[in-house]
Formats: structure tokens, sequence, C-alpha cells
């Protein structure tokens, strides 16, 4: 702001304020924003914007009327206080005082290993400091992959505070089906998968110079695949960095994989943490967890508490639980602010686990894996680890992928316990016995490569024309059978040839992104002409699972408003078609939503997705068409893409997949639950208590013989053949 022209000089100004004084009044401001900003006023600083912001002040100041100048004055010193208080902060990270060395290291190589403990840093500060330096000039932009959603988000928020930018313009954020980043965006946090699917339009990632594949430790499916189509980039373009970022100390690894490139130590600074186990085993471990927190508030000194559970459900019980308990003991307590952090959370909710506890409270964090590593969360003295995550499993035998409860590593409880110690000695509880440790846990985590349904990774590496798999590089390559498998079901979609080569439909499923099987579903509405109905339906399923929500006092009201979506009964997908389109009549009504016991986030949600997948309809030349109705045409859309997932009623209510023969049941939120048709195609199993079918359709058996032909024979769905094949294969199945 060093022209002056810029002031206003219109009529509007403040009579006993004359233009000379305020634009005086701005210089002294601006010297001082320059002079509290970190790095004394270079270019490309984050100071400037929030000169900005503080010169809109003066702007408003000049337009309005009498008496705010010093309450907008205060508001400019607050904001500059603050920043200079963030600026100081991020003087005080470890990254910090390495920060020229690591500079120095990236300019001298192309690819470099960094390793530091969590919160040392490296995906708030690596990023800015790229920045300033630099390398985002030319219009360059630096990428920065995070596994998690939730991950991406917060801190591309943190640093878009940190520079005193608005989130979304220079630093943005990018998940799927929701891109937060502008065209002046030049620090952009991504998922990995993110980053994957940019390949599929810019395979060299030219408008990038600076790639940076954190939290590699993770060794989550996107980041495998990444590692290989990143090593290749940098063959071919010298002027591109590429940075892996871990925490963990095991980095050897990383560097044999990226041709010996270096490693760059941030020395970890780890207090020492106290490890408790418990004596016996706990039978449950949220009760123990519970009773652990309690007593933890009651005799430990002040610090705050961070819990690991497996997923939201965990976390709303024990949410609630100790809500209950608190309201028990309210007056014999000091205040106890529970805060939870989940993938699904509200973005709003996320920032409340980085506040401060108010003075005389504790916090307590409610966590899943994602505050392992990628979130550091500030102020924690204590860890309670019940030694489980949510981990994904693969059957390649079945083809089944599914997400079960499972023991942590010994690598993962370490890091766990780590989380307590960074700002001094912690204490870190593990709900499990010494012995379990040592003897139960396995060392290090199977990375997902090997534990997961590949088709979707196939398709994708197809798509960017790489066609031999078995030679990809891979830092630990996945089992052969599953990447057969992979290819087989990719064959059965239509999505490749004979010869593994990718058809023009498996080009137009690429382009959505979508597991396979929707993404397929989604093709085929083009020839049952119902375009309109399956990407709505397509859009409901990918929004989340909570559509419905069912109030404690109102169950009999909720049920009944969940039935009514269920016209005819033939299943939950056009009970989600039909939910959509009647808050679309609604005007998209939050208080339909009320009505209606539907969540109004999920349908917003929903609404956006949808926008998206019709953009894509229209970029793989689908002309949007509706069925009018036609629910036939639906079903068979979706069989196209879920034959698969066929199963058959048996005497006692249960089902049995069609091909698998593997026990399965309708779970009880289903609209099918009571209507239990001979035949159904579902969305996806869970497994709880039993192998439950979620999103389940009634189907005619003709369907899948003459849909999948190459799949399914006359015999599978006959009643006689069908049985004997049960009764020699069935038991094995089972
Ligand atoms: O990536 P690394 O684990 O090395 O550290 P980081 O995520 O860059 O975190 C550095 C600091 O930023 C920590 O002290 C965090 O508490 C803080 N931070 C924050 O306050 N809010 C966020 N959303 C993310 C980080
Ligand atoms: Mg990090």
């Amino acid at each position: 702001y060093d022209d002056p022209d810029d002031a206003p000089r219109d009529g509007k100004k403040r009579s006993n304020f004359s233009e000379q004084e305020a634009w005086e009044e701005q210089q002294i401001r601006k010297s001082r924003l320059q002079f509290g900003s970190n790095g004394g006023g270079r270019a490309g600083d984050g100071y400037e914007l929030v000169f900005d912001t503080a010169v809109d002040f003066v702007k408003s100041v000049v337009q309005t009327g009498d008496g705010e100048m010093d309450e907008l004055a205060e508001a400019i010193d607050t904001k500059v206080a603050l920043h200079r208080e963030l600026q100081d902060e991020r003087k005080n990270l470890p990254v910090y005082q390495l920060k020229d060395d690591l500079l120095k290291a990236i300019e001298e190589y192309q690819v470099l290993i960094i390793v530091g403990e969590t919160g040392s840093g490296k995906t708030t500060q690596i990023p800015q400091y790229l920045h300033e330096a630099g390398y985002t000039a030319k219009g360059k932009k630096i990428a920065c992959t995070q596994p998690r959603r939730v991950a991406a988000m917060s801190v591309a928020a943190r640093v878009a505070q940190e520079m005193g930018v608005k989130l979304g313009h220079e630093v943005g954020y990018s998940i799927r089906f929701e891109d937060c980043t502008s065209e002046k965006t030049v620090i952009k946090y991504m998922t990995d998968g993110m980053l994957l699917r940019e390949f599929l339009g810019e395979p060299d990632l030219a408008s990038y110079s600076v790639v940076i594949v954190d939290e590699a430790h993770e060794r989550t499916l996107s980041t495998d695949i990444l590692f290989g189509l990143v090593k290749d980039i940098v063959r071919f373009r010298p002027d591109v960095k590429l940075l892996i970022s871990s925490a963990t100390l095991n980095a050897e690894k990383f560097s044999d994989f990226f041709d010996e490139a270096p490693i760059f130590k941030i020395p970890g600074r780890r207090y020492k943490v106290d490890i408790l186990y418990t004596k016996a085993p706990e039978a449950n471990y949220i009760k123990a967890a519970v009773g652990t927190i309690l007593q933890l508030h009651l005799t430990e000194p002040a610090g705050d508490i961070l819990l690991f559970l497996t997923g939201q459900e965990e976390i709303e019980t024990v949410e609630e639980t100790l809500k209950e308990a608190m309201r028990g003991l309210a007056s014999k307590m000091p205040e106890l602010v529970i805060c939870p952090i989940y993938a699904n959370l509200p973005t709003e909710l996320q920032a409340k686990i980085f506040e401060p506890a108010p003075e005389g409270a504790r916090k307590v964090v409610l966590a899943t894996n994602i505050a392992e590593t990628s979130l550091t969360i500030d102020g924690i003295k204590y860890v309670i680890d019940p030694g489980f995550c949510k981990m994904k499993s693969y059957n390649p035998r079945t083809g089944m992928e599914s997400l079960l409860r499972a023991p942590i590593s010994k690598a993962s409880a370490d890091q766990r316990a780590g989380r307590s110690g960074r700002t001094g000695p912690g204490k870190c509880y593990r709900l499990f016995t010494e012995f379990n440790f040592r003897n139960d846990l396995d060392d290090d985590t199977v990375p997902e490569i090997q534990r997961s349904n590949l088709a979707n990774v196939v398709l994708r590496l197809k798509a960017l024309g790489i066609n031999d798999l078995v030679n990809f590089d891979f830092m630990d390559p996945p089992a052969s059978e599953s990447l057969l498998k992979a290819l087989e079901e990719l064959f059965a979609l239509g999505a490749l040839n004979r010869r593994g080569e990718l058809t023009k439909t498996g080009r137009r499923m690429a382009e959505f992104p979508l597991d396979p099987m929707l993404s397929k579903a989604i093709v085929a509405s083009e020839k049952y002409r119902c375009s309109e109905e399956v990407v709505t339906i397509a859009a409901m399923l990918s929004a989340g699972n909570a559509v419905f929500y069912r109030p404690k006092d109102k169950q009999v009201h909720a049920d009944t408003a969940k039935q009514a979506f269920h016209v005819g009964d033939v299943g939950d997908h056009v009970a989600l078609l039909n939910v959509y389109n009647a808050w679309k009549e609604s005007g998209y009504s939050p208080q339909w939503c009320r009505e209606n016991f539907v969540q109004s986030r999920t349908m917003k949600r929903a609404r956006d997705v949808r926008d998206q997948l019709e953009a894509l309809l229209e970029r793989v030349e689908i002309e949007p068409c509706s069925g009018a109705g036609d629910l036939t045409a639906i079903r068979k859309a979706f069989t196209a893409g879920y034959f698969r997932n066929a199963a058959r009623r048996q005497k006692d209510g249960s089902y049995r997949a069609v091909k698998s023969h593997q026990m399965v049941f309708v779970h009880p939120s289903s609209g099918m639950a009571q209507v239990l048709p001979p035949w159904v195609v579902y969305h996806e199993l869970v497994e709880t208590t039993k192998e439950y079918m979620r999103q389940v359709t009634e189907l005619k058996p003709e369907w899948l013989v003459e849909i999948a032909p190459h799949y399914y024979q006359h015999k599978d769905i006959d009643e006689h053949e069908t049985k004997k094949m049960a009764k020699g294969k069935g038991r094995a199945a089972m």
C-alpha cells in the first residue's frame, strides 16, 4: 500500500480526520507491522497481508463516522499481536533452528528424506520456508500431501493463519469433493489420493516446483503409489524438488528406495514419558478408558489428556459417558472440556481441539489415529492408549475388503506414547499388559497396499498409461494374488479388455473419484437412461453413512419418517433417491430435514458431491437423462456395477453371497431388514458382530445373467445347482 492514491478520496471521509492524518496513521501502522513481522519485511512474507487487512480497516474508518477509530485501532492491534505471537511460536519449533541448513540441503539435492519427531514443524513450516525462499516464484506451487482429509484441512487453516492470509487464497487445500484453492494458491495441502488424481490431468506435475510427500511413514495405499510415480518424475524433471517427510526414525528404507537420497534429521525434542500398563487385560477398554480419565482428572496435576479410540461411534460413546459422569460429580470436580476429533467431524468443530482449555479446566481429546502423527495438539501431558485402531483388511480369496478393529503395532504404540512428552515429561497409560505389548503386537504396521483391494489403484495406473503393473516400482509390492484379483475385477466390470488394456468404459470410469463399482454404475446409467438418478444415489452413498438420525425420545417418529421414503419397498438405493428428491423439492430446506429426521449436513454434502459428479458426466460425455421413475432401470444400472455383491436369501433369513457363498445379513438399519427379498444386491459389507450388508436393494436373479454374463451363468442362479454348490463350498466359506 505504497501509493497514497489508493486511499479513498471521496466525500465520505471523516470530518475531524483529515486525509493527510489518515495517511500518516497508515504509514505508522505499516512500519509497526513491518517491524513486528518475521524476516524484517521481505517481500512475500505474511506481514503484507496482515497489512492489507489493516488497510481495509483504515479505509473503513475514513468512510465511517466518529468515535470508531479507537475501536478499530484496537482491533488492528489485536490482530498484529496475534500475528506476532504466531511468529514467535513458529520460531520456537525445532525445525526453525535448521531452516537455513534445510534450505541449503534442498537446494543441493533433488530428493531429500526429512525425518523429525511429530510436532517439530515439518508440515506447517517447511512449505512456508520454501515459499519465502522463492520456490513459488514464476507461478509454481508447492504440494504437500497428507494421508488424512482432516489433517489436510486443519494444517492448511493453521498455515493460512500463520501467514495472515485467507484460507483458499495463497494457502489452500484439496480433498475429495472439496477444492479450497484458487488461482492465487501457492501452498497446497492435499490428500495423497488427490495428488494421485492430479497425475491424470498433469502427468509431469508441471505446475509444482516442490512435491512434499508428508507422513510417509503412514504408508497409505495412495502414498505408496505416489512413491513410484514421483520417483519417475524427478528423473525427467530436474527442476522439481521432492521431499519425503516422515515421523519415524526408520528412514533408511525411504532413502534406499529413492536411490540413496540423503536423510535430513530434525533433532527431536521429546521429554521422558512414563509408561504404565494394566496388570491384567481389560475386558472392556471403553469402560477402562473412561475410568482412567476420571481418575486422572481427580488425582493428577494439570495437563491435558489424549485418548485414542478407533472411530466415531466409540468417540461418541465415550463423550456421552464422560458427560454423564461429570454431571453426577459436577460440584466435586474441576471442569473437563471434551473435544472429539475424527474424519467426519464437521469442519466448524475441528478447530476446537486446538483451543486451550479455560483456566482451571482440563481438556480431554478423544481422537482416532489421526492424532497419532498427523495432528499435534499442544498441551497434552497424558495419553491413554487402549491399543486398537480401525484397520483395513482384505481377503483376496473372496475379494472382500473390510474395516476391522485390530491391535496396533509396537511402532504405533510408541508414537502414541510420545504425544504426551512434547512440552514436558508425560505419562502414557496403556490399557493392555506389558506382556501383551512385548509378545502380541507386531513391530510395524503392514503397509496398506498389502491389505487392500487394488481395483481402484490398478484402474488409476492403467488410466495413467502404466500397463506393466508387475514391474511397477513398488516400495513393498502387493501380493501378486491381489493384483490378479484386481485385474479380474476390472475385467468383469468391463474396464479392461482381455489383454488387460483400458477400454472406453474403463477410461470413463477412471474419471470418477469413486470406487470402480460405483463408477461403473454411473457409466452404465447411460445405457439404462437414468444418469440423473444414479448420480444422485452415488452422491448420497458418498456423502456419508449418516443420512438419518434417530433421537432417543422420538425413535418411533424417526422410524416412520424413514419408512416413508421406502415407497414400493425396492430397496435402500431408491429410498436415498427419494430422500434427495424430496429435499430438493422442499427447496433444500433445513426445516424439511428436521421434520424428516434427515441430517442436513449430509444432504448439503450430497448436493456438493452431486454437482461435481454431474460435471464429470459431462466430461465423459454422458448425457444427463432421467429415467422418470423407472425403478428397474435404476436397479439394473446399479447391478451393472455391483453384480459381485449379489446375495440370495436362505430359509433362516440369512443370505449367502451368490459367488463366494459367504454368509451375510441385512443390516438392521436397512429399510429391507423387514422385507428380506429373495435376491438382493448390496453396496458394502460392514463387520460388527456379523457380516452385514449395508444399503440393500432387491434384484431379479435373471438380471445377473443378463448384465454380467461373463461372471454369472444360469447354474449360479438356478435353485437346484446353487444348493448343491452351497453344500459343497459353503462350509469352507464359513
Ligand atoms: O509436521 P510436524 O508433526 O513436524 O509438526 P506440525 O504439524 O508442523 O506442527 C507444528 C506446530 O503447529 C505444533 O506445535 C502444532 O501444535 C501447531 N499446529 C496447530 O496449532 N494447529 C494446527 N492445525 C496444526 C499445527
Ligand atoms: Mg506433520
